[in-house]
């Protein structure tokens, strides 16, 4: 199980020394076959020449064989969702079910039904019973994702369940027993949390018997090329138009770039350049706009431009919820969907204002 090869690549190389360190840009400097095994740095679909990376597979490895609770920390885009997969895939668990929920953008009492499930008739809208997460994924994993967004009540309600390993449905009576192993994912620190009084201490020590850091992209920089080149083999197979080289300028800008976007950028940016661009070296006009800037840097971005045909959609919520009186079980039924899209719908469009303040 132990990852015992260490990667070909050095140690990421810190960005914006005065000389640039040569860049591997040819995609054929990659082995011919990739290997899916962790000591070429592959791990369950994610790649790797970091060290401190590497530990993070070799970590995940090992929490998988216990049942212990992980808590696993990155910004957008470093994997989370992977890791807590590959932590269910590699733990004793796997022949059981696999659940995420995220934690946010669903008020309180939604995500304490979505959680541990409701009786029907319990709430309007509660037509039908509902198991929950916790009973749908029982003899498995559940991930619960952007943890820290979690509100205080439903806090409460969760330290009950993990301490007593048993639900009670919203609107139900009996406690029901649940075997479920907990991932959980944040992109903030649960400890600062904790001290803002936005976070229970109790559940944050239970959250994180086993907590993983995950390191940003732009701390591996040793990895931005290779991914790219990674990226580049992928497409190329799916592509019309294949890349042999990413030319030295266009390699120094990703270098340099900041990455706030993590891994998901770096691909999104690969797949920008196989639309946009031609020809077999990637360039730097093949690169996207923000890329363009000089030496971009987190605060300095300039934010993408509003999105704006949701209108229409805007304005069939906002109705409905006008015409129920703020009530979103009521105007989901108007609409015809689910409370849950709902909810999420009018958190995308911040619509929060026309829902019914007596919750
Ligand atoms: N090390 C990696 N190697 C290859 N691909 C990766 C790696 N890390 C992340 N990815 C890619 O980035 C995408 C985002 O990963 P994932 O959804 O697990 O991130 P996340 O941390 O959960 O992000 P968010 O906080 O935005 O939900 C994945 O679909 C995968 O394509
Ligand atoms: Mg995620």
């Amino acid at each position: 199980m132990k990852n015992s090869s260490t990667p070909r690549s050095p140690r990421s190389r810190s960005k914006g020394t005065s000389s640039p360190p040569a860049l591997p840009t040819s995609v054929a400097s990659l082995p011919a076959k990739p290997s899916e095994s962790p000591s070429d740095g592959v791990f369950f679909g994610m790649w790797t020449a970091d060290a401190g990376m590497q530990r993070v597979f070799q970590i995940v490895q090992k929490a998988a064989q216990s049942d212990v609770s992980v808590l696993l920390r990155g910004e957008t885009g470093t994997g989370k969702e992977l890791l807590a997969k590959a932590l269910h895939d590699l733990s004793p668990r796997k022949g059981g079910p696999f659940h995420a929920i995220s934690c946010a953008a669903l008020p309180a009492s939604l995500l304490e039904s979505e959680l541990f499930g409701h009786v029907r008739g319990s709430f309007t809208g509660a037509v039908r019973d509902n198991p929950g997460h916790f009973r749908l994924a029982a003899g498995g994993t559940l991930f619960l994702d952007e943890v820290a967004e979690m509100p205080l009540d439903v806090q409460a309600k969760l330290l009950r369940v993990l301490e007593t390993h048993t639900v009670i449905p919203v609107g139900g009576r009996e406690s029901i027993r649940v075997d479920v192993r907990i991932v959980a994912a944040t992109h903030k620190a649960l400890r600062a949390e904790v001290e803002a009084g936005r976070f229970r201490a109790d559940l944050m020590y239970r959250l994180r018997v086993v907590p993983i850091f995950i390191p940003a992209l732009r701390e591996r920089g040793g990895d931005v090329i290779r991914l790219a080149q990674r990226f580049i083999r992928e497409l190329n197979g799916r592509s019309s138009r294949r890349i042999e080289r990413i030319a030295t300028a266009a390699a120094r800008r990703l270098t340099e770039h900041d990455w706030p976007g993590n891994v998901r950028e770096l691909r999104n940016v690969i797949e920008y350049a196989f639309v946009i661009g031609e020809g077999p070296v990637l360039g730097l006009a093949d690169l996207p706009p923000e890329l363009h800037e000089a030496r971009p840097s987190r605060g300095a971005r300039a934010l993408p431009p509003p999105p704006d045909p949701r209108e229409g959609q805007a304005a069939r919520i906002r109705q409905a919820l006008e015409q129920t009186g703020g009530h979103p079980g009521d105007a989901a039924q108007l609409l015809g969907i689910s409370r849950v899209t709902l909810w999420r719908q009018i958190q995308r469009l911040g619509l929060q204002a026309y829902l019914r303040r007596s919750r």
